[in-house]
């Protein structure tokens, strides 16, 4: 059984931003390479969670422990006449391979399409055997070009392999801020 099925995945606000800054500073420097495909230090993760625009952006996080221990952030932008998104997502290392990534990313798909986004990007390195699986499984079609790849999640196609498109309230989305 999954350990952490109880763990809720929670929309996040700015009163968030400390508990997401924990969290990516934590990620060692293999992880942060693989999240936001180069070196990053901790204070550019810092301007970069100051960055985020909360009540635009897809901004979701799992809870667990008191903490967040898994991180989607989504910037929504237009994309010639379609709104589109793209997925940053990572999970704290001691709680991988438990369902979380993918519990999430469903979740980040599901809130995209109640928001009429047409389409859902996760851009990844060809190298990062684990995003290349989560995105696999969840339904994601894999396109690569050399050392870059990327997954492609259309609004208007079943996002979730074997069933409906979900909604983010069949998923127990709240806000927690
Ligand atoms: C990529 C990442 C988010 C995956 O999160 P996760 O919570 O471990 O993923 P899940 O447990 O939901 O696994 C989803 C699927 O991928 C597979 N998978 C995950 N990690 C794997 C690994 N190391 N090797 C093989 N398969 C793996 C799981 O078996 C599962 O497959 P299934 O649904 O067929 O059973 C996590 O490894 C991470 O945070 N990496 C660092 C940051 C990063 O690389 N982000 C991606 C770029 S934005």
């Amino acid at each position: 059984m999954d350990p952490y099925q109880g763990c809720l995945v929670a929309l996040l606000g700015a009163s968030d931003r400390a508990l997401i800054v924990a969290h990516l500073h934590a990620l060692d420097m293999e992880d942060r390479i693989n999240r936001f495909c180069c070196v990053t230090t901790d204070e550019s993760i810092e301007q970069y969670v100051n960055g985020i625009r909360f009540g635009q952006d897809i901004v979701l996080g799992t809870l667990a422990e008191g903490r967040v221990v898994g991180f989607v952030h989504a910037p929504v932008f237009d994309e010639g006449r379609e709104r589109v998104c793209e997925i940053g997502i990572s999970v704290d290392a001691g709680f991988r391979k438990t369902g979380i990534g993918k519990r999430m990313l469903q979740a980040s798909i599901a809130t995209a399409n109640s928001l009429q986004i047409r389409r859902v990007y996760v851009q990844y390195m060809t190298s990062n055997g684990p995003m290349a699986a989560l995105a696999r499984s969840a339904g994601g079609r894999l396109e690569r070009d050399g050392s870059e790849s990327s997954a492609v999640f259309e609004a208007e196609a079943p996002v979730l392999r074997g069933g409906k498109p979900c909604r983010a309230r069949s998923l127990g989305l709240e806000a927690v801020s």
